[in-house]
């Protein structure tokens, strides 16, 4: 989870010239970011173009998160930046999207008076028609009041529509691509389920596709994105009499069938899975991650809690027994798989004990990469409304600290097994520190430094380790 925030402040000046300029501002997750580049796909379409300076823009548009309080309020105070701004340049546009768009709806108009476009997190597509017909309002005041002149549209009953023919990628050598939308699990403390709607799954053709697209353009590196990415194709229709079957339920298309697709993907060389949930582990997906040689052999399978009654509360719909089984079912046909986990401390009734299982279970399962929230209570949510907040922040603050030193420990131990030995690395990019120093990632998506020419940019290399952290790598050619 990150946030793209290091755009330049705000000011009065408006050089705007020739093309309209978007200026867009990410908040959320990877699949933010993905969201945000579909949009800029479909402005440039319609002639505009980006800006990295909010004060060359004649549109800005922030893409927002409502995952924990602190990412709404970062946005609230971003947008409140722009009032000032919009006094003094009127014409500009100021848009807000996303999930926390979709979460509060009309309510950003009342607390932000200068917004004139909320699009949900299903209508990314309609929004350069939506400020083409703000345009046409403000240009006819006598025919529409202030009010007409807002435009909001968060009806979940629409499909996000991808559709990149025409547009150029210019991101590089990595690139995200969500396979499918919405959650349709209910975990009591989540607002996702809310803020994204039921699962849609896009179809294999249209994704490898996609695919193909950006390693046409040069990316070599592709993120899948989805909520419970190895439910993909549970939401699609059991194949008919004639038809073929695929490997998830009932013959339905499954994660294991669009890895081994686009493991022929001409020119992608990695991919990367983001984010999986314990009960869709199966026998046939753990041999795709065995038998794809460009499928990272690290999996972010968020355990949460390490206490069954915790879990119960969370309504994850495993115990911690289950999702040992998974775990180990990954083990036994990938026997080198690293896997990653989430966690919330604090959870509504979260005892010494609770808490303690599961700095004891990061442990046992030797988790390479774990990311601590505390719990923070989203509005209606189940377990806002339903169990009390009842553990106090400063606990809340403590349990996180010793979570993550836990998590630093075993980290620190895991990587410490690679000092010495020998691992191939696809290079990235140049340290911004050292342009002699190259930054890549092992099979196992560990960040490695080394030194090398630039000329071994997107390449596979093997280096040997000398150093290792608990976040990663240092060490040199092979
Ligand atoms: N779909 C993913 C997670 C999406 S949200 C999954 O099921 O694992 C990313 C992470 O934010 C979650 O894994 C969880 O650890 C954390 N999170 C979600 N809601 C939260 C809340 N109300 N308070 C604190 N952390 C939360
Ligand atoms: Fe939220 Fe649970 Fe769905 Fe993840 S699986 S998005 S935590 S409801
Ligand atoms: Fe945030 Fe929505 Fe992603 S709530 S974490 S931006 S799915």
């Amino acid at each position: 989870m990150s946030t793209t925030r290091h755009q330049s402040k705000p000011s009065a000046d408006a050089p705007a010239s020739g093309a309209p300029k978007l200026h867009v501002v990410t908040f959320g997750c990877q699949m933010n970011k993905y969201d945000s580049e579909l949009v800029e796909g479909r402005f440039k379409r319609d002639g505009y173009e980006t800006t990295s300076e909010i004060d060359e823009a004649d549109v800005v548009l922030f893409n927002t998160c409502s995952v924990r309080d602190h990412a709404e309020e970062r946005t609230w105070s971003w947008v409140g930046e722009l009032k000032k701004v919009k006094e003094q340049r009127p014409d500009l546009v100021v848009g807000v999207m996303g999930c926390m768009a979709q979460r509060v709806e009309e309510e950003i108009f009342k607390r932000a008076g200068h917004v004139d476009l909320v699009a949900g997190t299903r209508q990314f597509h309609l929004l350069p028609k939506m400020v083409a017909e703000l345009h046409e309002r403000r240009g006819a005041p006598d025919r529409f009041t202030r009010k007409e002149r807002r435009l909001l549209a968060t009806d979940m009953a629409e499909d996000v529509v991808v559709d990149r023919e025409g547009e150029t990628f210019s991101g590089g050598r990595h690139a995200y691509l969500a396979v499918m939308r919405g959650c349709d699990l209910n975990c009591t403390y989540c607002i996702v389920p809310t803020t994204r709607g039921r699962v849609r799954s896009r179809s294999i053709d249209e994704l490898v596709k996609e695919a193909q697209w950006y390693a046409d353009q040069g990316v070599q590196v592709l993120t899948l994105l989805g909520q419970t990415i190895n439910s993909y194709g549970e939401d699609s229709p059991a194949p008919g009499p004639g038809e073929p079957m695929m490997r998830g339920r009932k013959g339905r298309p499954s994660l294991a069938d669009l890895l081994y697709r686009l493991e022929e993907v001409k020119g992608l060389e990695r991919i990367r899975l983001i984010t999986l949930h314990p009960s869709y582990v199966t026998q046939s997906f753990a041999e795709s991650i065995r038998d794809c040689s460009k499928v990272e052999k690290f999996l972010p399978l968020p355990a949460q809690a390490g206490s069954d009654d915790v879990l119960k509360r969370m309504k994850r719909g495993y115990t911690l027994d289950l999702y040992r089984r998974r775990a180990d079912l990954l083990r036994e046909i990938v026997p080198d798989i690293e896997l990653g986990s989430d966690w919330i401390v604090g959870f509504s009734g979260e005892t010494d004990e609770d808490f303690e299982g599961s700095e004891r279970f990061l442990e046992e399962q030797g988790f390479l990469v774990n990311y601590v929230f505390k719990y923070d209570p989203r509005p209606k949510t189940k377990a806002d409304e339903k169990l009390e907040d009842d553990i106090p922040e400063a606990v809340k603050k403590e349990r996180n600290q010793r979570l993550l030193r836990v998590s630093e420990r075993i980290q620190r131990a895991r990587l410490s097994r690679y000092r010495g030995k020998e691992v191939e690395v696809f290079v990235e990019s140049l340290s911004e520190r050292d342009e002699r120093i190259l930054l890549g990632r092992t099979l196992h998506g560990m960040p490695v430094s080394f030194e090398g020419p630039a000329s071994m940019l997107g390449t596979l290399q093997r280096a040997t380790i000398d150093e290792t952290t608990a976040y990663g790598m240092a060490g040199r050619q092979a």
